[in-house]
C-alpha cells in the first residue's frame, strides 16, 4: 500500500471508531491508539523517511493535517463541545467562572461621605433641575442682568432665558419657594460652566449645596459646622483657612481653601456666607425675621485633596487604571 492509501485507510478507521464513541475516556484510549507513542499516526510519520525527497513535502503536509484533524476531534470531545458527544459531561471539580464585580465611582463614594457627614447633624437631602432658569439661576438670587457677577460664572445656554445651571444655588431659591422655613438641607448635584480647563476646572464639575435657614442663625454657627465638616472629611490635621471673599446672595460672604499637598499650595474648595436678605426677598420669606447661612462646595476637589489626585480631568476620561484605584 502507497503512503497516500495509508493515510487515507488511518483515516477512515479513526472516523468510524470516533462515531461511535460515547465519553471522555473512550477518546482517551483512541487518542493513544492514533497518536500517542506507538500510535497510528505516529507510526506513518516513520515512513515518510523513505519516500522520495521530491514527494516528502507533500506526505508531510497530508500527514500534519491528519494529525491535526485527529488532534481537533478527540479534545472537542474531551472539552465537551462536539455536538457528536451524545454525553453530558460536567467536571464539577473545575473551578468556577469569576466574574469581577464594579464599584462605585470615586464621585459617587465622596457624595457619599459628604451626605453621611451632614446627614449626622441633621441635614436632609434635596435635588434640583441641572436645566434651569435665568431667574432660579441669577436672579432670585440677588444677581441681576448685566450684573458684572455674571461673569464670574461663563454659562451655557440652551435657550435665550435657560441655562445649564453654573452652581447648585438654584436649588436654594427651589426649596424656599416651595417650603416654609425653618430649612436644613444639602443638595448635591452636577453643574456647567464654559470655562477653561485646567487642572482645576473643567466644564462639568459637582457640588453640594447647604442652606439652613432659621430665626437665629451666626456666622459662627456656619464657621463650626463646616470646621467639623473638614475636619470629619480630611482628618483634623489638615491645613484649612478661611479668606473673606463676595457673593451676591451672601453677605458677609467667605471661602475655605485647604491645603494642597500635591502641589504645595491652598486650593479653594467652597464659597459661603449669610443668606443675603435680597434672597429671602425674592422667595417671599421675611428678613426681618428669617435668618440663614448657605455654602456651596465643589466635590471634584475634595475628593482630589483628599486622595491627591491631580488633575481633576481624571474623574472624566474613564480610564480603568485610574478608577480602579479607589
Ligand atoms: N455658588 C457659589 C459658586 O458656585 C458657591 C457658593 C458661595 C454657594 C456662597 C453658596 C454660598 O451657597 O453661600 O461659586
Amino acid at each position: 500500500m502507497s503512503l497516500k492509501d495509508s493515510i487515507e485507510s488511518v483515516k477512515n478507521d479513526f472516523l468510524t471508531e470516533f462515531a461511535s464513541i460515547g465519553d471522555s475516556s473512550s477518546s482517551e484510549i483512541l487518542k493513544q491508539k492514533y497518536l500517542g507513542r506507538n500510535g497510528l499516526v505516529t507510526e506513518l510519520f516513520k515512513e515518510l523517511g523513505k519516500v522520495s525527497s521530491d514527494d516528502r513535502p507533500l506526505y508531510g503536509q497530508l500527514l500534519n493535517g491528519l494529525k491535526n484533524e485527529l488532534f481537533e476531534k478527540i479534545s472537542s470531545v474531551q472539552s465537551g463541545s462536539d455536538s457528536n458527544d451524545s454525553s453530558d459531561y460536567v467536571d464539577i471539580a473545575l473551578p468556577g467562572k469569576s466574574y469581577s464585580r464594579g464599584s462605585s465611582h470615586i464621585l459617587e463614594q465622596t457624595f457619599t461621605d459628604i451626605k453621611k457627614i451632614f446627614g449626622e447633624i441633621g441635614f436632609s437631602v434635596a435635588y434640583g433641575p441641572e436645566i434651569d432658569d435665568d431667574y432660579h439661576n441669577f436672579t432670585a438670587l440677588n444677581v441681576p442682568e448685566h450684573h458684572p457677577a455674571r461673569d464670574m460664572q461663563d454659562t451655557f445656554f440652551v435657550d435665550k432665558d435657560i441655562v445649564l445651571r453654573t452652581h447648585t444655588s438654584n436649588v436654594q431659591i427651589h426649596l424656599m419657594e416651595e417650603k416654609d422655613p425653618p430649612l436644613r438641607f444639602i443638595v448635591p448635584g452636577r453643574v456647567y460652566r464654559n470655562e477653561s480647563i485646567s487642572y482645576k476646572s473643567y466644564c462639568l464639575f459637582h457640588q453640594v449645596e447647604g442652606l439652613f435657614v432659621e430665626k437665629n442663625v451666626s456666622f459662627g454657627q456656619l464657621k463650626g459646622t463646616l470646621e467639623y465638616f473638614v475636619k470629619k472629611m480630611f482628618g483634623s490635621d489638615r491645613k484649612m483657612r478661611w479668606r473673606p471673599s463676595y457673593f451676591p446672595f451672601t453677605e458677609p460672604s467667605a471661602e475655605v481653601d485647604i491645603w494642597d499637598e500635591q502641589r504645595n499650595q491652598w486650593m479653594e474648595i467652597l464659597g459661603c456666607g449669610m443668606v443675603d436678605p435680597e434672597v429671602f426677598k425674592s422667595v417671599g420669606y421675611d428678613p426681618k425675621v428669617w435668618r440663614g447661612y448657605a455654602f456651596g462646595m465643589g466635590v471634584e476637589r475634595i475628593a482630589m485633596l483628599k486622595h491627591g489626585i491631580d488633575d481633576i480631568r481624571l474623574f472624566y476620561n474613564g480610564d480603568i487604571r485610574f478608577l480602579r484605584q479607589f
